[in-house]
C-alpha cells in the first residue's frame, strides 16, 4: 500500500544498525536502564545521565525520525509531547488556533494552565479550518484526521495561508501515523504524535514524539524534555520501537479491516450515520485520497441511541470495549461518555489486524442481532 519510496524507508528501518555492527553484537538493541554513566574528568561524553540521554530514546528517535522526514525527540506520552510543543513555544500574549473537534485534552490543558499564564485561544472545527483566516495567531493546531468525528482539512493550503500570516503550523497524525501521512512533507511544521497508539501498537506503553525541521524548535522541545524532566522509561523505550517494526504490515491489515466494516455498515438499518474517509461518498475522501497513503484504520459509526450502541459493543466478540485505538486488537466506544460533542449512540470503532472474514463474520452477526 505505501508507495515505493515509503517502501524503501521502511526496509531501511528494519535494517538501520547494521553498519554500526560487530560480529557477536545483538542485533535487537540493548535496553539500557541506567541513570548514571562513567563520566570521569571532563563530563563531554554522549551519555552523561539518565534524564538527559538513553541510548534506547535515540535508537527509536532515530526510527521515527526516518518516516517522519525529520529529527524526533521522544516523550513518555503523546499529551506529554504535546505539551513539550506548547509549552517550549509559547509566550504570554501569544493566541493559540485549535480544532474544535480533536483530541479534547489539548483543548482542556490549554483552559487550565496556558490560559492563566497570558495566552489567549480559539477553536475551529477542522472542516473549513482555513475559513476565518490565520492572521493574530502565534501557533495553528491541527489535528488530521479529527478524532473522533475523522473531519479532514487542506494541509498545505492551511499551512500556506498561516504561515502567510506568521504562525508555526502544527500537526498531531497520531490516527494515520507517518506512514499514513507525513505532514512534514505537506508543509506542516511539526508533527505530534501518541505512539501510543498504532506506532507501538500493543495497547501496553504509553509514548509520544514531535518531529520537526526547524532547528530552534527541535532545540527547544529538547531542552523542555530535558529541563521539565518528561523522559520516556527505557523499557517503554524498546517496547515501542519493538511494535514499530511491525507497523507497516498492520496498518495494511487495519485499513483493510476499516474499509471492510464500513461497506459492511454502509446502509445497514441499525446505522443512522457513517464516517470512514475510505469511502467515495465521505466528505473527506478526496482530500484524503490526494494527501494520505491509505484511509486510515478507524471509523466513526453512529447508532440510533445509546442502548443500540451498547449492545452491539457488548454483543461483538471480537471487540475490545475500551478507550484509546490503534491496537491489534480491533476496539470501539461511546464517545458521548467522555463528554465529545457527538450523539449518545456515535461509537469510535478503531480496527485491528483480526483475519477479515472472520472479523466480517463476527461484526455482520452482532450488527443483525439489534
Ligand atoms: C489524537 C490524539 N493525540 C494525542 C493523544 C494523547 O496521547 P497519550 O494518551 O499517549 O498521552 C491522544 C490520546 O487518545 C489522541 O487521541
Amino acid at each position: 500500500m505505501p508507495p515505493d519510496h515509503d517502501a524503501a524507508r521502511f526496509a531501511a528501518l528494519l535494517h538501520q544498525h547494521r553498519d554500526h555492527l560487530k560480529p557477536g553484537d545483538a542485533i535487537p538493541p540493548a535496553i539500557v536502564p541506567a541513570v548514571v554513566y562513567h563520566l570521569p574528568g571532563s563530563p563531554e561524553a554522549p551519555h552523561q545521565y539518565g534524564r538527559f540521554h538513553n541510548s534506547g530514546w535515540t535508537v527509536l528517535e532515530e526510527a521515527l525520525g526516518m518516516l517522519e522526514g525529520g529529527p524526533a525527540v521522544l516523550f513518555p506520552s503523546g499529551m506529554a509531547a504535546i505539551a513539550a510543543v506548547l509549552y517550549a513555544r509559547l509566550k504570554a500574549g501569544d493566541r493559540v488556533l485549535l480544532p474544535s473537534d480533536g483530541y479534547y485534552t489539548i483543548r482542556a490543558l490549554t483552559e487550565r494552565f496556558l490560559a492563566p499564564m497570558g495566552i489567549t485561544w480559539e477553536t475551529r472545527p477542522t472542516r473549513g479550518f482555513a475559513d476565518g483566516g490565520f492572521e493574530g495567531f502565534a501557533l495553528v493546531w491541527l489535528e488530521v484526521p479529527s478524532n473522533p468525528g475523522l473531519d479532514v482539512c487542506d494541509i498545505p493550503a492551511v499551512a500556506a495561508a498561516a504561515h502567510q500570516a506568521g504562525a508555526l503550523v502544527v500537526a498531531d497524525t497520531t490516527t494515520l501515523t507517518p506512514l499514513g501521512l507525513r505532514a512534514l512533507d505537506l508543509g506542516v511544521d511539526v508533527v505530534v504524535a501518541a505512539d501510543t497508539k498504532a506506532i507501538n501498537g500493543h495497547s501496553d506503553a504509553l509514548m509520544g514524539h514531535v518531529a520537526t525541521r526547524h532547528t530552534a524548535m527541535l532545540e527547544a522541545v529538547r531542552l523542555w524534555r530535558k529541563f521539565a524532566g518528561a523522559v520516556p522509561g527505557p523499557f517503554e523505550a524498546w517496547q515501542v520501537r519493538r511494535g514499530l517494526e511491525t507497523l507497516e504490515v498492520r496498518y495494511e491489515r487495519m485499513c483493510r479491516n476499516a474499509l471492510a466494516v464500513a461497506q459492511l455498515f454502509s446502509g445497514h438499518r441499525a446505522i443512522t450515520a457513517l464516517r470512514y474517509p475510505g469511502l467515495p461518498g465521505d466528505p473527506a475522501h478526496n482530500l484524503a485520497r490526494a494527501q494520505w497513503n491509505g484511509f486510515g484504520f478507524m471509523v466513526s459509526a453512529t447508532f440510533s441511541d445509546e442502548a443500540k450502541a451498547e449492545k452491539f459493543l457488548s454483543g461483538c466478540r471480537y471487540l475490545a470495549q475500551s478507550t484509546s485505538f490503534g491496537g491489534v486488537h480491533s476496539s470501539g466506544e461511546r464517545r458521548a461518555r467522555w463528554g465529545d460533542a457527538v450523539a449518545p449512540g456515535f461509537v469510535r470503532l478503531s480496527l485491528g489486524i483480526e483475519p477479515t472474514s472472520a472479523l466480517l463474520a463476527e461484526f455482520s452477526r452482532a450488527l443483525d442481532a439489534l
